[in-house]
């Protein structure tokens, strides 16, 4: 038994900043963000809206696409870094939004690999026999976590949400996924304060934002998603030239065209949203396939490698035969 992806969906909040306004808020250059990033724009949240809404949006698209309804959802887990609440998790909000029942409903807080991380785990559900119709969701509202001040990371993150149903199959469907942390480099990349450490700071007022060594993570981003390309290659029992493929992480353009020169894969079969979504963290895979997959670029039967690299650290991948 396998899982194959039955459906994907997306959702961005309408509202788009450009590098444009950008360079009114902070010392910035469009030319710079381009040329160091590769990010022209990114949707942001508004007050109204939250992780759980996007989800939501995204789900319910994921839905249609598969030809599921509510009542035959069975699982649910939702990769964030940006819960609504500390608690209820996200995934629980969302299944209260869609009038989902009594199914398991969990979130993964692993930073930019929480969709990977999610859909790793309802593989095995699914795989097991536990699930007949896994939600897997990777959302963010980063801009809430953003120091707007901070023109290091301000310009790079963006909000949204993404989605894919999972379906038991005779056939590949996910051939394997992989799943790695190394947290002794917890400090390159982090947001300062929480729940049990520095929230009576929070509560008093004190100034929080993303935090990021860029240069440090950058060179360490690009070495070990080049390892994790390598054994998850041998990990699926697949040749790279087999791959139609490549659905990065997308945090900058030039840590993309590393991976796709390490597989020797032509920048026409990397799917690139960066420029128009900028780093949404978890939800930037589940937005890319969406997107590829909505113009018709991702055909069915075709293998799709995905990878990813975020705070903690943590990386991950899947080889999926879509
Ligand atoms: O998604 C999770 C994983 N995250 C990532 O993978 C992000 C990895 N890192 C990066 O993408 C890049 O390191 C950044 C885009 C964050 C930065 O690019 P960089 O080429 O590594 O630049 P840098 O940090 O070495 O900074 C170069 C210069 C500095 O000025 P000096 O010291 O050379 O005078 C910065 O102060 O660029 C300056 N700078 C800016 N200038 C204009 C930093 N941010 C900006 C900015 N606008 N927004």
């Amino acid at each position: 038994m396998y899982s194959r992806i039955a459906g994907t969906g997306s959702y961005l909040p309408a509202k788009i900043v450009t590098n444009a306004d950008l360079e009114k808020m902070v010392e910035t250059s469009d030319e710079w963000i381009r040329t160091r990033t590769g990010i022209e724009r990114r949707h942001i949240a508004t007050p109204e809206e939250t992780t759980s809404s996007l989800s939501t949006e995204a789900a319910r698209r994921a839905m249609e696409a598969a030809g599921v309804g509510p009542e035959d959802i069975d699982f649910i887990a939702v990769g964030t870094t940006t819960p609504d609440l500390i608690f209820p998790n996200v995934a629980t909000l969302v299944q209260a939004r869609l009038g989902i029942h009594d199914t398991p409903a969990f979130s993964l807080e692993t930073a930019c690999s929480g969709f990977i991380y999610a859909l790793s785990m309802a593989d095995k559900f699914v795989k097991l026999g536990e699930s007949k119709c896994a939600l897997v969701i990777g959302a963010e509202c980063l801009s809430r976590v953003i120091d707007w001040t901070d023109r290091g990371t301000a310009v790079l993150f963006g909000d949204g949400a993404g989605a894919v149903v999972l379906t038991p199959s005779e056939t590949p469907g996910l051939v394997t996924t992989l799943l790695s942390a190394d947290g002794q480099y917890q400090d390159l990349l982090k947001f300062p304060y929480g729940v049990s450490f520095g929230f009576d700071k929070l509560r008093s007022g004190a100034k929080a934002g993303i935090q990021m060594k860029g240069n440090e993570v950058f060179k360490l981003a690009v070495n070990t998603l080049s390892r994790l390309v390598d054994q998850t290659l041998v990990k699926g029992g697949i040749d790279k030239s087999e791959i139609d493929w490549l659905v990065p992480h997308q945090a900058n353009l030039r840590i993309i065209q590393a991976a796709a020169k390490k597989l020797d894969m032509p920048m026409e079969r990397v799917v690139v949203t960066v420029r128009d979504h900028g780093n949404t963290s978890a939800a930037s895979i589940p937005l890319a396939l969406d997107t590829a997959v909505r113009d018709g670029r991702i055909q069915r039967g075709q293998l799709l490698l995905l990878e990813t690299f975020g705070g903690g650290f943590t990386w991950g991948s899947a080889l999926v035969r879509y």
